[in-house]
């Protein structure tokens, strides 16, 4: 069997990407090979393309860590998934292809009333902002939540989750109109941050001086050096992704002022110890699909030879809500 790949010959740009036939080898024990139909693409994808990641693989590889599709081989002793079953999953990398080999243990079943489309674009997405809000940050309703990068992927995840666990939602972006894009996902508030100095003073103004309960911020940056500074007395400051490039310094008489913390989120370990507690979440997270309570955006499906224009929209932050590849498996 072999297909098409997305493979990334050289550390660099998403123009230095190129597609090419790779075949597809038979899975090994413990193994599947997935027919691909949509790959999620993430902004992570243009960083570990450019060698800048903490996933540094050497090339030659493809780029692209989520995807769902239907299993089309099993290897010896597979017992969990059958030729035929559509299921979804993520890795640091290697997913922009035709057809993925992975570990049985590593992909989910998708229920009947998710589609392929929906489950590739909410998987990382979701699992991310359900496994901050609720484990990390132990979220509850009534409480407010301020989220950063509210128009991007995690961020308008965010937002819809903390909607559907009863949070009320202030959603921030670096424009008014990528902020207004929010209340698409729910926010019962918005606010942009033109200046990033002004976060601490916005929040504290759309919460009547008290500051938010639990803010997750996966931009960094000057924002959260400033927001960092309107979370609530007993509140949850998430560390979950620094897109804006800088890593903020927080000085640590804050959170003793507040009573506060500051939680780091770091999804993908989190799979890797506790894949039953993932399997949990995500469950939850496809019976919202299955009821039509998400809200989630898909920003543009494009083919799967597209996927350097696709990866450059991502990296100058022009995609709101996900961008999907569309590859050559049979769509569920
Ligand atoms: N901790 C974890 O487990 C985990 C899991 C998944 C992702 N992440 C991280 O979370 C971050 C966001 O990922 P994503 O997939 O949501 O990316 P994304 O869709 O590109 O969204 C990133 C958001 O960051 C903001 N941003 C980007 N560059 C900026 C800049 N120079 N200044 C200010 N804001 C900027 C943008 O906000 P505006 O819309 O306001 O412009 C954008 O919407 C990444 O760092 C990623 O690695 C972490």
């Amino acid at each position: 069997m072999s297909g098409r790949a997305l493979v990334c010959t050289r550390l660099g740009g998403p123009e230095d990407l190129e597609l090419a036939d790779v075949a597809t080898p038979e899975p090994g024990p413990g193994e599947v090979v997935v027919a691909v139909s949509h790959v999620g693409l993430n902004f992570h994808d243009t960083l570990i393309i450019a060698g800048t990641h903490v996933v540094k693989p050497e090339p030659v590889f493809s780029p692209g860590s989520e995807y769902a599709g239907t299993v089309a081989a099993v290897g010896e002793g597979v017992l969990s998934v059958r030729p035929g079953d559509r299921v979804a999953g993520n890795e640091e990398f290697g997913c922009a292809r035709d057809a993925v080999v992975v570990r049985a243990d590593r992909v989910s079943l998708l229920p009947a009333h998710v589609t392929d489309r929906q489950a590739a674009a909410i998987l990382v997405a979701y699992s991310t902002a359900y496994h901050a809000l609720v484990q990390r940050a132990g979220l509850r309703a009534g409480e407010t939540l301020a989220v950063l990068g509210a128009a991007g992927g995690v961020g308008s995840a965010a937002v819809d989750v903390g909607r559907l666990l009863g949070a009320r939602v202030i959603a921030g972006a670096s424009t008014p109109e990528r902020a207004e894009a929010a209340r698409r996902h729910g926010a019962h508030a918005t606010f942009s941050y033109d200046d990033p100095r002004d976060a601490k003073t916005t929040i504290k103004e759309l919460t009547g001086g008290e500051g938010a309960d639990v803010v997750f911020d996966p931009v960094g940056g000057a924002v959260a050096e400033s927001a960092v500074r309107a979370v609530a007395w007993g509140g949850r400051y998430l560390v979950v992704g620094f897109a804006s490039g800088g890593i903020p310094r927080v000085a640590l008489n804050i959170p003793l002022v507040k009573g506060a913390s500051v939680v780091g989120v770091f999804w993908g370990e989190f799979v890797r110890r506790d894949r039953a507690a993932q399997e949990r979440n995500l469950h939850e997270i496809f019976d919202w699909a299955g009821a039509g309570r998400l809200r989630h955006h898909i920003h543009d499906v494009l083919p799967l030879e597209e996927g350097p224009r696709a990866l450059r929209e991502l990296a100058d932050g022009r995609v709101r809500g996900k961008l999907l590849l569309r590859a050559g498996g049979p769509a569920g």
